[in-house]
């Protein structure tokens, strides 16, 4: 019993320690500026390619951050697909930045 509650709250330690505690986090702000760039082309309604969900906003990024999540380590998005002008892959620091962002709580930031 006693074990658990320590368990607990070395957990909830970790996963709300104080904001920046390692350097800045980026903001929904910034994040958005790679997903306009680098999602937006086919994730929105008029998009190149037939999407199943649109990127456009922070609940909807939020609606599949696991999937995102997923997307971004794996490295299969955006999807590599031969298109005029050729679709741009992230960078590392957009990968960075995007891992980042999520292990802090996406945080939305002041941005509009
Ligand atoms: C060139 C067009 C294109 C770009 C650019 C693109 N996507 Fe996609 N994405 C797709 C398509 C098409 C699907 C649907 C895939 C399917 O149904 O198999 C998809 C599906 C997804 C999925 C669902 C999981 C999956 O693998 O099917 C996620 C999450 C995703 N995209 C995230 C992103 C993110 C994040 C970016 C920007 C970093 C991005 N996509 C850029 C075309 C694109």
């Amino acid at each position: 019993m006693k074990r658990a509650t320590v368990l607990v709250s070395a957990l909830a330690a970790l996963s709300c320690g104080p904001s920046g505690s390692s350097g800045e986090s980026p903001t929904y702000c910034e994040i958005n500026l790679i997903v306009e760039k680098k999602c937006q082309r086919c994730h929105t309604d008029s998009g190149d390619m037939d999407t199943p969900f649109n990127l456009e906003s922070y609940d909807e990024v939020m609606d599949q951050v696991m999937a995102i999540e997923l997307v971004i380590e794996r490295g299969t998005m955006p999807m590599q697909v031969t298109m005029e002008p050729p679709v741009e892959p992230l960078t590392a620091a957009e990968k960075e930045a995007i891992l980042d962002w999520i292990d802090a709580g996406t945080p939305q930031g002041d941005c509009e």
